[in-house]
This record gives C-alpha cells, sequence and structure tokens, in this order.
C-alpha cells in the first residue's frame, strides 16, 4: 500500500499559501523603504489584500484539517521528531493567522480602512488610536522576524527529511492525487 499523504485540499492551501507568504514578506520588506509615491501606496494595499486572502485560506485549512488530520508520521520517524512536527506546524498556523490579523488591526488603529481588491469594504476592528497603531506595527514586525525563523527552520527540516534521511516526507505534501 503506498504510504499515506496530505489531502489534495490540504497540499493546495499549503502550496497557495505558500507562495503568498513569501511574496508577502517579500514585499512586506521591500515596501516599508520606498519613499511616498503611488507605487507605495499600491505595494501597500496589495500587501493587504494577499495578506488577508491567507488569512482567509488558514481559517478554511483549520477548519478542513479539524475533519481531515495529518496523516500519521512514517514508523522511522525519530520519538522526538514525532513530539516536534505539530508544535512546529501549530506555531506556523497561529503566526499565519496572527500576521494578518495584526495587519488587519494595525491598518484600522492607523485610520486606514481595507477596501479588499478594492470593492469590498471591510470592518475597522478598532477605532482610530496612534498609540495602538504603533504598538501593533511593532507587533506585526516581530511576528514576522519570528514568522522568517520558524519558516526557515521548516524548510530546513523538510530537506533534511527529504535529502537526508530520504523518508518521504516531502511527497506527503508534494505528491498529485487525491488523498
Ligand atoms: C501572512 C500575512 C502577512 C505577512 C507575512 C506580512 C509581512 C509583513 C512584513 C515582513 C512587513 C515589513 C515589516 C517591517 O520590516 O517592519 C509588513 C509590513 C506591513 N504589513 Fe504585513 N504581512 C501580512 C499581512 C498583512 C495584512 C493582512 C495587513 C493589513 C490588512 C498588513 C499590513 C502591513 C502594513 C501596513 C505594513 C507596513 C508597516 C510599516 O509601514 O511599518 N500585513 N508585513
Ligand atoms: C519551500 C517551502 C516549503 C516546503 C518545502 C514545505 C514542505 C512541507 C511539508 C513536506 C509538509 C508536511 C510535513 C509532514 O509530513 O507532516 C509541510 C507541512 C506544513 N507546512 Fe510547509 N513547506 C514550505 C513552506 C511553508 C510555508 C511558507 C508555510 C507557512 C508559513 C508552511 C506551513 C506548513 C504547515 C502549517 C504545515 C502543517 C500542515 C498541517 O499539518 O495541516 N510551509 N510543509
Amino acid at each position: 500500500m503506498p504510504a499515506p499523504t496530505y489531502h489534495a485540499i490540504s497540499k493546495s492551501l499549503h502550496w497557495l499559501t505558500a507562495v503568498a507568504v513569501f511574496g508577502l514578506l517579500g514585499v512586506g520588506l521591500w515596501m516599508t523603504g520606498l519613499p511616498i509615491s503611488l507605487l507605495k501606496l499600491q505595494a501597500y494595499a496589495w500587501h493587504k489584500w494577499i495578506g488577508l486572502v491567507v488569512l482567509l485560506f488558514t481559517v478554511l485549512r483549520l477548519l478542513w484539517r479539524w475533519r481531515h488530520p495529518p496523516p500519521p508520521l512514517p514508523g522511522a520517524i525519530a520519538r522526538w521528531e514525532r513530539a516536534l512536527a505539530p508544535v512546529a506546524h501549530w506555531m506556523l498556523l497561529a503566526l499565519l493567522v496572527a500576521m494578518p490579523a495584526s495587519g488587519w488591526l494595525m491598518s484600522s488603529a492607523a485610520g486606514v480602512s481595507v477596501f479588499w481588491f478594492g470593492v469590498l469594504a471591510l470592518p475597522d476592528l478598532v477605532p482610530r488610536n496612534p498609540d495602538l497603531f504603533e504598538a501593533l506595527r511593532t507587533l506585526h514586525h516581530l511576528l514576522s522576524r519570528l514568522l522568517i525563523v520558524v519558516v526557515a527552520l521548516h524548510v530546513a527540516a523538510v530537506v533534511r527529511h527529504d535529502v537526508v534521511r530520504r523518508d518521504g516526507i516531502f511527497r506527503r505534501m508534494w505528491s498529485i492525487g487525491t488523498k
């Protein structure tokens, strides 16, 4: 019997999110240094819109995961890795909620409402408050650095499994198929 893999829906959401997160980190780091210009405003808008797509995908993913839990790990995986994998994955999932939530809160506290893709007016989560804006901006900045570290460890762990140990971990998230 072939080794179990993640469901196709989980795989699709994982890879769409991964591409979006790499883009958001890149654009986020670049856009803050731009001088005030139309380009900067557009970069901020797209950053917010795609960031909220990640939030939507993560909510869907958590609901899906609840009904379709990850497949059991192969028997060869060490005890410490078995214990650490869910901790790392829950940290990533928590950051995928906390990053966009802190961004949305930050925009609301700055008094800038989000018009999702220029069409859907999203509610302001908090009233305008410059002190709260500064605190949330710092939080978004710090969370982004934590996300970079955890994603780097996550990718390093997958490379170690696939290249050094060759235990088929990458296939669980990559292979094409419905199950
Ligand atoms: C997974 C989702 C997200 C990621 C990975 C992400 C990542 C980042 C990063 C790396 C920065 C640069 C921070 C710095 O160097 O100080 C940034 C800045 C920013 N992000 Fe996000 N972000 C996400 C979602 C959002 C959302 C949903 C919003 C708003 C609705 C948002 C609003 C902002 C704003 C306004 C800034 C600029 C802050 C400043 O001018 O200092 N972000 N983001
Ligand atoms: C090149 C980049 C990436 C690779 C190669 C990769 C690979 C993988 C693999 C193979 C798994 C399955 C682990 C297992 O079998 O249990 C996985 C799970 C996971 N990955 Fe990634 N990943 C990447 C990027 C990302 C990014 C950027 C994020 C989010 C910020 C992310 C979040 C997650 C989460 C939350 C899980 C757990 C899924 C679940 O249990 O529902 N990954 N990844």
